[in-house]
């Protein structure tokens, strides 16, 4: 059944106020859970509480026990007689943690000798733990009583401010937890266990100490100082931004081993996989150190955007994802180099987004309709989300912004909000109508712009003439134009940028212009320019399009070697690559591949350039990108031309130039996390990853050695990787040293499978099924399946997609026994069938084949189906 926005409806009932009362157990918990009703006077609906999969007890309504025919269960629904505004209903329940392999609703992380319990509500998980109308916009205040064995559950936290704690007969005790702020039912959390913490005493920008506490097990404690440190970068953060303060007196961090997702916001009381909480220089890499500061810090925002203001139903899902994935990069790239960030960020749209956006699994940022909404936390949803409220920012300005936003905070604080009215509050604080750009939530698909430029050297001006067009989708009328903003800037052909006299428009001495194209098609005039200049369009990526210009191999060259944007330069770089790429894969000739080598040549000699820059630039688009543009995609051959392709550019540079780059960086190994030295490991990867190609037993010899002395996770991974990815000898012995040091570091030996899971080519799947007989593989624990399936298929396109159709049917296979443990898993491993259309012939009806026999099984989860539904039939 879909569910549909256009069907929304405010609750007929609400809930003022609910107290939860736990009897904890690992095989079987009790809850009573006490709900104040509140009933809409104009509506007249019978009182209706969702709830899947709950072994009812007892209920009453009022303080008197309901008789059977006062009350029906039936297809997770509750329905309620008598019920009036003000009643209140009470009803017992008992739940199976231990059984709960869905990790949704109340779930055991670890063993039932030591492992602890937890819950997982967003989006409907709430459901599964007791009755209640579990949707965003019904808000009540939350108090959770936690009753457990002292010995067994030594620690008991729920979100809010602690009230109370005590002994009770038998060894059990008993910790109450208050939360003053109504929260919908998704940001409800418990956890019960043995769990270790640390602890620092904060004080707001408003005055209020807090105390901050990460839990963890034992073993992993040490751990989470960096953590630590993130979460109170981000509350300074906060409060020095966008004027946020925190509003509870604790603020907890959990850290579990089984989580569905990367981490979850709950009031006060964040639960996190700890592949995000976790970090140290023997097990952590340098980015895994920057998604752990992001995690953090994206979770704590949610506090405001997502928690004080959240969603009215799961279709606005992006005004809390969308803003608070733009609320962290914006603290990243101030924490790092934004730069750097910028092109991570845009590299992962590409990978992840556009794919989604061009294939059956497109959907718009603000989805009309589901069937199941854990699907729908997507990278359009969080990703292009993020780009859409950029586009916002960056029209308004630092200063606008802030007022937009401080008015959006104002008007929704404790509201349940809809896009709308975020797009409202920052228009009026600005006096601007942004409601045109409501139309970029309403549709899928990545725009394109075209860009021409005509120089007319007579009258020395120079006509830019910018064109979008939406994605077409079949038998649909054209769609209005979307409102672009293009950050651009000319070019002289020396490399200097040319001061912007722009017809129209309030001159002044300008280098950089943002114009904002409402129409479909629009030319700009710039005047008094004195030669033909090259445009830098698009700068910072100022909007989530495919720009296409046809610049020369000469014109990109020239912004990849002078453009002072360093996302654009960057840009170049990679458009430059795909025509050389281009070049290769047509047999045409090679202006572009020795434009874009020659042009890596100069720069990999200067010093005046950013070592992890470099690196960046030194990487053409990966095998995903490239296969975007393609119609008979062979993702084997594009694997080997990109390779051809690095190939080219590693002799172009020298295999004496890159042994001394790589020994000059080696020079300085150590485990700091200041920029410069992360920079340098970043460059000596990418140097030895050229190496490889060049000289591959010379570059083998270098990454064992590499890899024995390695004084943390970064340099040991990246010599691990250039070993079994060139297919070396020496990498068995090397995986079996890894294998060896970490067998009891769950998040390092993740890395040990995924590494074998994305060697190239052909036997990455026999490697695959040898790893899944590991003593270490269970299909039980979301991130190995994730570290050896997911980056198999969606991580290793020539690997995965074989031509006899092995991966596929592998995956099938996977697919119909994960789906009876974990739907959501499942789901997310199944989106690898995306784009499965544009295979070349083979590899399609391969495809096609595998696919139909996974949606012809019989049970698949409203997950599953919903997936594989989508991609078969669109
Ligand atoms: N709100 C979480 C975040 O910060 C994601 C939780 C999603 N969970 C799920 N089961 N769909 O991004
Ligand atoms: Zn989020």
């Amino acid at each position: 059944a879909l569910i549909r926005l256009s069907d929304y409806r405010a609750p007929a009932w609400r809930v003022e106020t609910v107290a939860l009362d736990f009897d904890l157990g690992i095989d079987a918990s009790e809850l009573c859970a006490r709900l104040l009703l509140r009933r809409d006077p104009a509506q007249d609906a019978p009182l209706r509480l969702d709830g899947e999969d709950l072994q009812l007890l007892s209920i009453s309504l009022d303080g008197l026990q309901l008789p059977a025919t006062a009350y029906r269960y039936a297809d997770n629904v509750l329905e309620v007689d008598g019920a009036h505004d003000g009643s209140v209903l009470e009803t017992r329940v008992r739940l199976r943690p231990a059984a709960n392999t869905a990790l949704e609703g109340l779930y055991l992380s670890g063993s039932r000798e030591s492992g602890f319990l937890l819950t997982q509500c967003e989006a409907e998980g709430f459901r599964h733990i007791t009755f209640f109308p579990d949707r965003p916009d019904v808000q009540a205040r939350y108090s959770v009583t936690l009753r457990a064995d002292r010995e067994r559950f030594p620690v008991l936290l729920a979100g809010g401010n602690p009230d109370g704690a005590g002994e009770l007969e038998g060894g059990r005790h008993w910790a109450r937890f208050v939360d003053p702020h109504p929260k919908p039912s998704y940001l409800f959390a418990l956890v019960a266990g043995r769990l270790e913490k640390l602890e620092r005493d904060y004080v707001t920008a408003d005055g209020r100490p807090v105390q901050l506490k990460i839990w963890a097990e034992a073993d992993v404690i040490d751990r989470c100082h960096y953590a630590m440190d993130a979460l109170e970068r981000s509350m300074r953060w906060d409060e020095q931004t966008y004027g946020r303060n925190y509003d509870l007196d604790v603020f907890h961090v959990v850290a579990t081993n089984d989580f569905n997702m990367g981490a979850m916001e709950n009031k006060g009381l964040n639960i996190f996989n700890a592949k995000y909480l976790l970090a140290d220089p023997d097990s952590s890499t340098d980015e895994e150190y920057r998604h752990v500061e992001a995690v953090v810090a994206h979770e704590y925002f949610h506090n405001w955007s997502g928690n004080r203001v959240t969603c009215r139903d799961w279709f606005q899902l992006s005004l809390k994802e969308g803003l608070t994935v733009f609320r962290e990069q914006s603290f990243s790239a101030d924490m790092n180099s934004a730069p750097l960030k910028r092109i991570e960020d845009v590299a992962l749209l590409r990978r992840a987004q556009f794919p989604e956006d061009a294939g059956p699994l497109a959907h718009p940022v603000r989805p009309a309709q589901y069937s199941e909404i854990n699907n729908f936390y997507t990278a359009t949803v969080y990703e292009k989300g993020s780009e859409l409220v950029r586009m916002l920012a960056g029209r308004l300005g630092r200063d606008g912004f802030r007022r937009g936003m401080d008015r959006y905070f104002e008007r929704n604080d404790g509201r349940a909000a809809t896009l709308e009215d975020f797009l409202g509050a920052l228009g009026e604080a600005n006096d601007t109508d942004l409601m045109p750009y409501l139309a970029w939530y309403g549709q899928a698909g990545t725009p394109r712009l075209k860009a021409r430029g005509h120089y007319d050297p007579a009258r020395r001006e120079y006509t830019l003439t910018l064109a979008q067009h939406a994605p077409g989708v079949a038998g649909k009328e054209p769609r209005p134009p979307l409102p672009i903003p293009v950050k651009l800037a000319l070019f002289a052909r020396d490399g200097t940028m040319l001061p912007l006299h722009l017809q129209g428009a309030a001159s002044g001495n300008l280098h950089e212009r943002v114009v904002v194209l409402t129409r479909t098609e629009q030319s700009l005039v710039f005047t008094d320019v004195a030669s033909e200049p090259v445009p830098s369009l698009l700068r910072g990526f100022s909007a989530p399009v495919i720009l296409e210009c046809d610049y020369t191999p000469a014109e990109l060259a020239l912004l990849l070697g002078h453009d002072v944007d360093g996302f654009n330069r960057w840009e170049a770089g990679q458009q430059l690559a795909t025509r050389a790429y281009e070049d290769l894969r047509d047999g045409d000739a090679t202006h572009a591949l020795h434009a874009w080598c020659d042009a890596l040549a100069r720069l990999f000699d200067s010093e005046a350039i950013d070592d992890a820059l470099l690196a960046d630039l030194l990487t053409p688009p990966g095998e995903i990108e490239l296969a975007e543009r393609e119609t008979a995609i062979d993702p084997q051959h594009i694997h080997g031309l990109r390779q051809d392709l690095q190939r080219h550019l590693a002799e172009r540079l020298g295999a004496d130039a890159l042994y001394r780059r790589y020994q000059a960086l080696a020079g300085h190994t150590t485990i700091e996390l200041d920029a410069p030295s992360q920079a340098r490991r970043r460059l000596k990867r990418r140097v030895l990853e050229l190496l490889h190609l060049l000289d591959a037993e010379g570059a083998c010899l270098l990454a064992a050695a590499q890899y024995r002395d390695a004084p943390g996770m970064t340099d040991r991974l990246a010599a691990l990787a250039v070993l079994v990815r060139g297919h070396a000898d020496a990498a068995a012995g090397a995986l079996l040293d890894y294998r060896q040091r970490y067998a009891d570091n769950t998040l390092a030996l993740d890395k040990w499978f995924s590494v074998q899971a994305q060697m190239p080519g052909e036997p990455a799947l026999e490697r695959v099924l040898a790893l899944e007989k590991d003593a270490a593989f269970t299909p039980k624990n979301p991130n190995r399946v994730q570290s050896l399936l997911g980056a198999f298929v969606r991580g290793n396109p020539s690997g995965f997609h074989r031509v006899d159709g092995a991966g596929y049917r592998l995956l099938i296979e996977r697919l119909i026994t994960l789906d009876s443990l974990n739907p959501q898993v499942a789901a997310r491993l199944a989106t690898a069938f995306n784009g499965w259309q544009r295979l070349e012939p083979k590899r399609r009806e391969a495809a096609r084949l595998a696919i139909a026999e996974l949606a012809g099984h019989v049970g698949l989860s409203r997950n599953l189906a919903e997936i594989i539904g989508n991609v078969l039939n669109h």
